[in-house]
């Protein structure tokens, strides 16, 4: 229930971008302060101002970074963004920390007519990381989905992939068993990586489809998608499938996934595999 509040979704949007505007604003504030200073040393109230600006951003950015770790804490461990959102949140322990340095030293100085090189100097060093920080924010978000279109499924997305190895490597055809397909419940999903193959296993209707993971839009991750009748929806943007045959049921995709055959073999269920694909 916390859990669910602070991933955002009775608002059906991450609550972390949004609470991320406000230290991001107050610390820019703060520093548009000490600019000001510099150049009218006479208006006294301007470090002033810039001292409780950058007071409130530090409160705000901790008040973000709880909604922040919880987001980070559901990000799956193989998840290529995950690396990405560990540096995005040191970065961001640093920042909170530089500032709360910061802070310190111009507790004593509130009544200066200009703000000092040190204070200054960190103020400037803060508004760098945050740069940095905010531009590895946004890539987690556009090039690794991250936070994107999880309010829409119900069913938990599985949170690690599956490896196995081709049995026969060479053969022309092999048969690849998936155990853990027989005990997925109706609309789970399984991801699974064979031989450098990453496909989606899916429960509907009581049948089992396999489909290439990843979307032919921008390669969204379709084992966390949604599914309505035998459509998988995509959840960074829309994009539909029908997992029978493969087609776009829906854009913006236009390119139909590649489906496999999911075959039950002497009691196991599996997927055959032509010979392209190479042992690990
Ligand atoms: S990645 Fe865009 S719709 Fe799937």
């Amino acid at each position: 229930m916390v859990k669910d509040f602070l991933e955002g979704k009775p608002l059906r949007h991450p609550l972390h971008p949004m609470l991320v505007h406000f230290p991001i604003g107050l610390f820019f504030l703060s520093f548009l302060f000490d600019l000001a200073s510099l150049v009218f040393p006479s208006q006294m109230y301007l470090v002033r101002d810039s001292f409780y600006a950058m007071l409130l951003g530090a409160i705000m950015a901790l008040v973000a970074a709880v909604p922040g770790f919880v987001d980070y804490t559901d990000i799956r461990s193989d998840h290529p963004g995950e690396r990405t959102a560990t540096a995005h949140l040191i970065l961001n322990l640093i920042i909170v920390g530089l500032y709360g340095i910061n802070l310190g030293v111009r507790s004593s100085m509130l009544s200066d007519p200009r703000i000092r090189t040190g204070p200054f100097v960190l103020s400037l060093v803060g508004i760098c990381l945050l740069c940095a920080s905010g531009y590895l924010g946004g890539r987690l978000v556009y090039d690794d989905g991250i936070g994107v279109g999880r309010h829409k499924r119900h069913m938990p997305p599985p949170r690690d992939t599956i490896h196995l190895t081709v049995p026969i490597p060479g053969a022309d055809s092999v048969f690849v068993p998936i155990m853990a397909a027989q005990q997925l419940r109706e609309r789970e999903t399984l991801r699974v990586e064979i031989g450098g193959q990453i496909m989606t296993i899916a429960k509907i209707d009581n049948q089992l489809f396999a489909f290439q993971e990843f979307c032919t839009h921008r390669f969204g991750p379709l084992s966390e998608g949604k599914f309505e009748g035998f459509n998988v929806q995509c959840p960074w943007h829309n994009s539909c499938f029908d997992v029978r045959t493969g087609k776009v049921t829906n854009g913006p995709a236009k390119v139909d996934l590649k489906i496999l055959k999911v075959e039950m073999r002497e009691g196991k269920v599996g997927v055959p595999l032509p010979r392209q694909i190479k042992s690990t």
